[in-house]
């Protein structure tokens, strides 16, 4: 289960214990526990809440660390996110752990949005969690930039970008049907459209509904490992599009119809009807349109959100998924993103009204 470098940075981390039993959480791709411990001399008793225990490569514990310090204590509530136990975070060789509080009695957002009760803890993360990153970017003119999206986004995360990725998106592509432009077209139609004036902020850069955790309708943000400059519009449209692929409450040729209608470049640019609520994919679709709000409420022009929302659709794309439903959405996903760039490359202007100058 551990390797024998993880078994010391634990023995180190939980030296003040007599024992401590792990336990796996199935999602992410890091190795995460809940850990109960025993504590050897501690004032108040043996048993102290359980923690979470994640280990990783080195460099990407060292670089969640730092996130955690710059970027959490003055801008997350500290009721938002987990609290670390820097005393028991350590970094070896090649391996390193994060301890903090485990988020007991929770569910994830993906969980809580296809039950339907989406809307609070929606709110929560916005409004709460991450307020203090998305409104620097009101604060000084500075935050805005002039550019084409694609450029700011292989600023921000050259890895997105990665010689990797490509190859997979290839694959993709040829999986995706006759109509799907290769993914260089793609790139190439993205990067020849006109800059436009977006806000940038420091972004989460792996929002999805297992980052999120709720607890009592209150949204709890987890794994800081992916934080980045980015377009404000980014988080949102990551969340958007990791709600529809990780949905489990349609499925087979019913996914492909709502995500279809779910992404056209209509609804992507302004709200969409809502769903009626007998519509069985009414939680998710509310969900989506709450997020898109959010989107809309910091975007200068209606073209930003179809871009990122676009490159989203290929970051998915890019990833294998976990069976055969899992990979039929990716590959769907890869002929959305073609369907909004080739529609945006024809619609968008050479020069865009902004909505404020
Ligand atoms: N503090 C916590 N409390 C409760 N559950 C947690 C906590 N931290 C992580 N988890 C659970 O473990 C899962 C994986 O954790 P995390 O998202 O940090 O790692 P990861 O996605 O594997 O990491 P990475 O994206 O850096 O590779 C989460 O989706 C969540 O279910
Ligand atoms: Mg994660």
């Amino acid at each position: 289960m551990l390797s024998d470098e993880e078994l010391i940075l634990l023995k180190r981390a939980f030296g003040d214990c007599s024992s401590v039993k792990l336990v796996k959480q199935t999602t992410g791709s890091a190795k995460v526990y809940c850990a109960f411990a025993s504590l050897l001399n501690s004032r108040v008793g043996p048993i102290p809440l359980p923690f979470f225990v994640k280990f990783d490569k080195a460099p990407k514990i060292i670089r969640e660390l730092t996130n955690y310090r710059e970027c959490t204590t003055l801008h997350v509530p500290f009721n938002q996110r987990p609290n670390l136990d820097h005393d028991r975070c350590l970094v070896g060789p090649t391996t390193g752990v994060i301890a903090g509080n485990f988020i007991e009695q929770s569910e994830s957002l993906q969980d809580v949005v296809d039950r339907g009760a989406g809307r609070a803890p929606l709110h929560s993360l916005f409004e709460g969690a991450l307020r203090g990153w998305r409104r620097q970017a009101f604060y000084a003119p500075h935050y805005v930039f002039d550019a084409n999206i694609l450029q700011t986004m292989r600023l921000s995360r050259p890895s997105t970008y990665s010689p990797f990725r490509k190859a997979r998106l290839r694959k993709r592509c040829a999986q995706s049907g006759p109509h799907c432009a290769e993914y260089s077209e793609l790139e190439s139609l993205l990067a020849a459209l006109p800059a436009i004036k977006h806000r940038l902020g420091l972004t989460h850069g792996d929002l999805h509904g297992q980052n999120v955790r709720v607890a009592s309708q209150e949204a709890i943000m987890l794994d800081f490992a992916s934080i980045a400059d980015g377009p404000l519009t980014v988080d949102p449209a990551a969340l958007d599009v990791s709600l529809m692929i990780d949905t489990r409450i349609v499925n087979g040729n019913d996914w492909i119809k709502v995500a279809e209608e779910a992404y056209r470049v209509e609804a992507l640019m302004a709200p969409a009807i809502p769903p009626r609520p007998e519509d069985p994919s009414a939680n998710l679709l509310d969900a989506i349109q709450y997020v898109r709000q959010m989107a809309f409420s910091v975007q200068l022009t209606p073209f930003e959100y179809p871009c990122v929302t676009a490159l989203q659709l290929l970051r998915k794309a890019s990833y294998g998924g976990m069976g055969e439903e899992q990979d039929r959405r990716r590959r769907f996903a890869y002929r959305l993103a073609d369907r909004i760039i080739k529609e945006i490359a024809r619609r968008m202007p050479a020069r865009v009204e902004h909505n404020v100058a």
